[in-house]
């Protein structure tokens, strides 16, 4: 009997905790897996002592594909099912904004990748940078636009219509072009191409940036610089040419609206596992950039868990933003010091 209430107390404990992971740099590189990953995932998804399932979510700061598709790639890169309800993409949470613009520019992406991700949450007139060089190619003099491109897009008559907000919702393929897109809108009088607003604050249209994140790791050697980076140059662009500062809206980790979002997900997630929709006590975020996934994770009162495996390549702890439950070698070491602290 004894026994029986031991693990009877250890399950209750189990039902109480629940992960957050960010996914490059912790579960894969790029599409690449981090072989401590797989393992983990088992775990996590009832090869444990207790059997059961350990209620986990993922929230990246990647973009620029569907939701759905995004899942089934990282599902066989992980060996594990993920789920579209247990998933957050930086721009995942924009979903909302379709309620309120009509027609946007989609900024970033491959290909036409992120029309598609516009399409999916409703947005109703979607505009890409293509479709606009497809309709007056001077517009970017050193832009070399293939045939392919220009079958692929979609020219209107820009001049005879307003854009209602800007969207970055993924890393910038071309920044020369799209800059100079986004400048022109944002010095235009409310998002019409072909004109110049008198007082560049009161006329100019919202810009949206799916996340913040300044370098991202990638398969080489250095981290490459990420949507961040590309804000910072347009807001130093914008101040130089009109003396005035770029209002601006930034999803992601580490801005709250995120990690409120992640709440309604995981209380929904928890509720699917373990048929309780109450939030867990203990909650442990696992990231490798301290100035995403850990300034974010403290400043929610998560328990915060630092990898080796991405950006962070410190000593014992970042010293700006210290990981609150420690630096581990990887997510596998992270998780099982988790759970065994919990259970
Ligand atoms: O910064 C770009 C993005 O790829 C980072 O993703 O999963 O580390 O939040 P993640
Ligand atoms: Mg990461």
């Amino acid at each position: 009997a004894q026994l029986q209430d031991l693990a009877g107390d250890k399950v209750t404990k189990a039902k109480d905790m629940a992960f957050v992971f960010d996914i490059d740099g912790v579960l894969v590189h790029g599409d690449r897996l981090i072989p401590e990953g797989k393992r983990t995932l088992e775990i996590l998804n009832g090869d444990n002592e207790l059997g059961i399932k350990i209620p986990h979510i993922f929230l990246t700061n990647g973009s620029g594909k569907l939701e759905g598709p995004r899942c089934e790639q990282l599902s066989k890169i992980l060996h594990s099912p993920i789920s579209t309800d247990q998933f957050i993409q930086s721009h995942t949470p924009m979903r909302a904004l379709a309620d309120y613009y009509e027609t946007v520019l989609v900024v970033g992406g491959e290909g036409y990748k992120c029309r598609e991700v516009a399409q999916e949450y409703g947005f109703k007139n979607i505009v890409v940078p293509n479709d606009i060089i497809a309709w007056d190619p001077t517009i970017a003099p050193y832009r070399v636009f293939t045939d392919e491109e220009r079958a692929t897009s979609n020219p209107r008559d820009f001049s005879k219509m307003n854009i209602d907000a800007i969207m970055v919702f993924s890393d910038s393929r071309d920044y020369a072009t799209d800059m100079q897109i986004i400048m022109d809108l944002l010095q235009s009088e409310n998002g019409r191409f072909g004109t110049r607003a008198k007082d560049p604050v009161s006329q100019r249209i919202p810009i949206y940036f799916s996340q913040g994140d300044l370098l991202c790791p990638t398969e080489h050697p250095f981290p490459r610089m990420s949507q961040g980076a590309f804000r910072i140059g347009l807001e130093a662009m914008y101040k130089a040419l009109t003396g005035a500062d770029l209002e601006r809206v930034v999803y992601g980790k580490p801005e709250l609206a995120t990690y409120k979002y992640a709440d309604e997900v995981i209380a929904s997630w928890m509720e699917q596992i373990h048929n309780d929709e109450r939030l867990p006590s203990n909650i442990y975020m696992i990231g490798d950039n301290p100035a995403s996934d850990i300034i974010g994770g403290n400043m929610y009162g998560w328990n915060t868990c630092l990898v080796r495996t991405g950006v962070f390549q410190g000593g014992d702890n970042d010293e700006n933003n210290p990981a609150s439950f420690g630096v581990f070698k990887n997510v596998l070491e992270a998780i099982q010091t988790a759970i065994k602290k919990e259970i």
